[in-house]
């Protein structure tokens, strides 16, 4: 099947860096840091997000421009293509596949009840633009006193991604991308500068920087893999479909590397906003899933005219996330169109229910099913753990063994060696062996010393 392209490389980078700079980046990056010591966590980030993550956002960018089709279609695809008899008899193909798309549908439901939490601070900045703003503890109290309201702000935020995605992909993600990127960059650099300027700057870097690895514990590089996976839209098949509308002529390989450096630097950029207030307001204790909006309320509500770029911040940050949720939704809508001929239209409403249904015990974990833990996680916890530490690890060991023995050696060269590009055949080799044995191997290892030590 053909498909439509991106108008420009220009909204290719926008759209593909928009979906990837989202709430991973801006609120998940800084609580994970946190909770799990600093330094070793960024160092080790930083260092598998090129040599893991990277080859598998080439890899998914590949399948998706190679086969113009969904995830589960190209699985299907690629595998019977192979030359390696044994990936063309092996059955699970389909099931990496069918797992991407649920990871997708899974993480959409618990984003969704994160992007009604940025709502409610977004509207809380809007009616107290010209008052003092409440505490953030006393916001969250009353956002997780309520789980209905939780409910009720998940629900509109499902809406509203729904109606953009059953317009259409081109109008829905490009426009909104192309709006929001250089707004949102612009302000956290200038956030980003004043947060620089707080006393509690060196505490701050040293804590970012400094590894120190005794805070490593036996799951810690599972929980690094799967905030990579996370923040770099792989395991999803968000990838693949931004791939199956690459055009022609991109040269995959140099907008995978473009994409991580660039999702690498706005997680660095979060750090520097965040924890020098952290460090200035002694802002202490496991505040876990809540830490950007108890800090940046403090730092708003000091920061001359803190009340307006408070609204401006959450505006955006609704906004990346809002292309981040229409890209997860995107993902299941193109498998339902490609395979099973269902109109955008109806693919959109009939995948949201799901999402919805899946989505009410994520929103009333702090109430209703407040009581209700396993391994002495709530539901939101629960639901972000078995994702990120399990399930996008596991998807991406399929990925990574499909894109290395699945594809021909053709069919990968062809992509990646260019007589226009520098190097493309040491590039080329590099890639092929981080793909075919290290990302595998590196996500055994993950699994191995998180079950065994
Ligand atoms: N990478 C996004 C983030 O960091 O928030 C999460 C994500 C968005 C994953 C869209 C997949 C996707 F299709």
């Amino acid at each position: 099947m053909r498909r439509g392209a991106w108008s420009n490389r220009y909204a290719f980078y926008l759209a593909t860096v928009g979906s990837a700079f989202s709430l991973g980046n801006l609120w998940r990056f800084p609580y994970v840091v946190d909770s799990n010591g600093g330094g070793a966590f960024v160092v080790t980030y930083i260092l598998l997000c090129f040599i893991i993550g990277m080859p598998i956002v080439v890899g998914e960018l590949m399948l998706g421009k190679l086969s113009r089709l969904s995830i589960i279609s190209a699985t299907d695809q690629i595998s019977q293509q192979s030359a390696h008899a044994w990936v063309r008899k092996w059955k699970p193909w389909k099931w990496v596949g069918v797992s991407a798309n649920l990871a997708s549908i899974f993480l959409l439901s618990f984003y969704s009840v994160i992007c009604g939490w940025v709502l409610f601070f977004l509207v809380q900045y809007l009616v107290h633009m010209f008052t003092g703003i409440p505490l953030a503890d006393d916001l969250f109290n009353i956002l997780m006193k309520n789980g209905w309201l939780q409910v009720g702000l998940m629900s509109v935020h499902l809406l509203i991604t729904t109606i953009v995605v059953s317009r259409g992909l081109k109008q829905g993600i490009e426009r909104l991308s192309t709006l929001i990127m250089p707004l949102f960059m612009a302000l956290m650099i200038y956030l980003v500068f004043k947060s620089l300027s707080l006393p509690g700057t060196v505490d701050a870097m040293r804590f970012l920087f400094y590894p120190n690895f005794s805070y490593f514990t036996s799951e810690t590089l599972l929980k690094v893999l799967g905030h990579v996976f996370f923040t770099l839209s792989v395991g999803m098949g968000a990838m693949v479909v931004f791939g199956s509308y690459l055009r022609d002529d991109t040269y995959v390989p140099r907008s995978g590397f473009k994409v991580t450096i660039l999702d690498i630097t706005i997680s660095i950029f979060s750090g520097f906003l965040i924890f020098p207030i952290v460090f200035s307001a002694n802002i202490n204790g496991d505040y876990g899933p809540s830490l950007i909006f108890n800090t940046l309320s403090v730092f708003f509500n000091k920061m001359g005219l803190g009340n307006f770029f408070g609204l401006i911040f959450f505006i955006c940050l609704y906004l990346a996330a809002l292309g981040a949720s229409i890209m997860l939704l995107e993902t299941s809508v193109a498998h339902l169109i490609d395979s099973k001929r269902f109109k955008r239209n109806r693919a959109s409403w009939s995948m949201i229910v799901f999402v919805f249904i899946a989505a009410l015990p994520a929103s009333l974990s702090s109430t209703v099913f407040k009581d209700m833990k396993f391994m002495d996680l709530s539901m939101l916890r629960l639901y972000d753990k078995v994702l990120v530490d399990y399930l996008l690890p596991v998807v991406c060991l399929g990925i990574s063994l499909l894109v290395g023995f699945g594809l021909t050696k053709k069919q990968k060269e062809n992509l990646f060696i260019r007589e226009d590009e520098m190097d493309s055949e040491n590039l080329y080799r590099n890639w092929h062996f981080l793909v075919r044995w290290l990302v595998p191997a590196v996500i055994i290892l993950g699994f191995f010393s998180s079950i065994f030590y």
